[in-house]
């Protein structure tokens, strides 16, 4: 295979459940309210996965759609990267059903765990791969059900979190389209602060982690907070400078959509101007890996996206990782 000039996205695809759960819904279940939430973190709603729902069945609702929108057949795909922390279960990977269910070749399919960042740590490969000519197609999907992992008595993350995936299949273009630069990062000083202390093997599943409720997830939020803008500050000005591009010849940023008060403190950072930053938290809420995926699939439906805009993702999660991208669409 001749190596290509560039990388980019074919074509996208996403897969939301239905169930809708707004911020009253959570008021009965937890010491909340509809003011608290949408005034500290800007959500309003996020959707909630069936009980027969499964993270690779809503993968390859995602992966076909996209696909076809590219015009990529699955056995035409080289490699499949799943971005996930709500796996179907811990063995196999999510992507081996992925790779089954789509009818791909017996390609090189895999997970990768980098939570929030993982859609980019995806791109990021994808790039690599593709630039070196070893690969032509490959699908990157970020998938989270995290409503599986969460404490519906623990106020402090259950509103916050949502279910959904999205996918991209990634090709070669020719320039000036493409991804033309990436940067990725992980901390692990910081891991204590967003994790799901039992389960694996530091702290094997028992009757007594249950019963402690140690499978859901635990937060420090407002620790996170401050190293969130931080990061995705230095990370998006760093990959705008190796680019050689101003902020000023963005046309879209998209951020992770962790809380609408990180995306404006970043954007105001960064000095762009509001109508250049897209948020769908409102009726999505903090999706981790599928976040950047799901906004990215609706804008290039919605035409917010057009060729030759010039858009910039950045994320942040646990790990701690981070990490930004930029590209031509
Ligand atoms: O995507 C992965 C990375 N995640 C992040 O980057 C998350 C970053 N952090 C955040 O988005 C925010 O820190 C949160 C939304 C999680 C929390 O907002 P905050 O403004 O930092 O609140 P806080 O944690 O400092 O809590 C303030 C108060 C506390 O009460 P006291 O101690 O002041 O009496 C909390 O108990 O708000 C209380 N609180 C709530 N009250 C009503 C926390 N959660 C809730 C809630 N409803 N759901």
């Amino acid at each position: 295979m001749s190596q290509a000039t560039a990388a980019g996205i074919l074509g996208t695809g996403s897969a939301l459940p239905d169930k809708v759960i707004t911020n009253f819904d959570l008021e009965k279940m937890v010491d909340t309210s509809d003011q608290w939430i949408t005034e500290r973190t800007g959500i309003k709603e996020r959707r909630q996965a069936a009980p027969c729902d499964y993270t690779s069945a809503l993968c390859i609702r995602a992966g076909r759609e996209a696909l076809k929108r590219a015009g990529v057949e699955p056995r035409e795909l080289d490699m499949i990267i799943c971005s996930t922390i709500s796996p179907d279960m811990p063995l196999p990977a999510t992507a081996a059903f992925i790779q089954h269910g789509l009818g791909a070749r017996n390609i090189w399919s895999f997970d990768l765990a980098a939570a929030c960042s993982g859609f980019l740590f995806g791109m990021t490969l994808a790039d690599q791969f593709i630039r070196s000519g070893r690969t032509r197609y490959v699908l990157v999907v970020g998938a989270e059900l995290l409503s599986r992992f969460l404490d519906y008595q623990d106020r402090s993350t259950c509103v916050l979190f949502g279910d959904g995936v999205a996918a991209g299949v990634f090709g070669p273009v020719s320039p000036p389209a493409g991804i033309l630069a990436t940067e990725m990062h992980t901390d692990g000083q910081y891991a204590g602060h967003l994790y799901i202390p039992a389960g694996g093997t530091v702290r094997p599943a028992t009757c007594e982690t249950v019963k402690a409720r140690q499978h859901y997830i635990k937060m420090k939020g407002n620790e996170l907070f401050k190293v969130a803008v931080r990061s995705l500050e230095d990370v998006s000005r760093r990959v705008l400078e190796s680019a050689g591009i101003t902020v000023d010849q963005l046309d879209l940023f998209i951020p992770h959509q962790a809380n609408q008060r990180i995306t404006d403190a970043v954007r105001e950072r960064l000095g762009l101007k509001p109508d250049k930053v897209f948020s769908n938290i409102d009726r999505i809420g903090n999706t981790s890996s599928a976040s950047i995926p799901l906004c990215l699939d609706e804008c290039a439906r919605s035409g917010r996206l057009k060729k030759g805009d010039l858009v910039l993702m950045s994320a942040f999660g646990a790990g701690v990782t981070w990490g930004a991208a930029l590209m031509r669409w």
